[in-house]
């Protein structure tokens, strides 16, 4: 799903958001720009058929729908937990949109597919809690492995952390991975 979105968000940024935010209205989009419903089906529907080649679930998705006449970073900044948030503040942030833990952990398991940047694990790697040392937590092999890919005061765009073993099929390897101490 983080791949159709990253589409979606891409193509959406190909229009011209200034003008779009000034005069967001239903039909706006079919009406400016006539063929904007037939490309967005069609990289959803991709996307969608590479979730489900990976083993993951199919579902119609529903176009048409306006979320929002106006799009913010700052209200978006603040509602996306950092990568550095504990579990004790995903909770809380959660609870505050009505939402349990057990939505909580669901949601993360859509970490099944994808990779990181470098910089949302380095902290952990080399200054877990500004403890100036790496999270003790984390499994020796597999935190040798990461500082390769990733060493201190590298490239922290570098993109090829794997989010979990099998970073190309939808399973619940995410989870096992967390257990044994090989997981974000
Ligand atoms: C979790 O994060 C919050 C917010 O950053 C912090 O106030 C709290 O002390 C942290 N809790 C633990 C157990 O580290
Ligand atoms: C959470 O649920 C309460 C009680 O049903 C409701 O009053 C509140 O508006 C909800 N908050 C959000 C952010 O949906
Ligand atoms: C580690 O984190 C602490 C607190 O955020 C910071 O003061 C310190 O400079 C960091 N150390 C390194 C080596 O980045
Ligand atoms: C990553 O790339 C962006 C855009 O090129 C740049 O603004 C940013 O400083 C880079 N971040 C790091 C940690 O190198």
């Amino acid at each position: 799903m983080a791949y159709t979105l990253f589409l979606f968000f891409s193509f959406i940024q190909s229009l011209d958001l200034a003008a779009m935010a000034a005069t967001l209205r239903p039909n706006f989009c079919s009406e400016s720009y006539p063929q904007v419903e037939f490309i967005v089906k069609d990289v959803m529907k991709k996307a969608m058929k590479k979730n489900q080649e990976s083993g993951g679930p199919i579902w119609e998705v529903k176009l048409g729908r306006l979320d929002s006449l106006t799009a913010s970073q700052e209200d978006s900044n603040q509602i996306m937990p950092s990568p550095r948030s504990n579990a004790t503040y995903l909770i809380d942030l959660f609870s505050r949109f009505n939402l349990s833990v057990q939505d909580l952990v669901a949601l993360s398991g859509s970490h099944s597919t994808g990779k990181g940047k470098c910089f949302s694990i380095v902290f952990r790697l080399y200054n877990q809690s500004g403890s100036g040392r790496p999270d003790p937590t984390i499994e020796p092999r597999f935190r040798e492995k990461l500082d390769k890919l990733c060493p201190l005061r590298g490239d922290g765009n570098v993109t090829g952390v794997d989010l979990d073993a099998t970073p190309e099929i939808f399973d619940n390897q995410y989870f096992k991975d967390i257990v044994n101490a090989r997981g974000f």
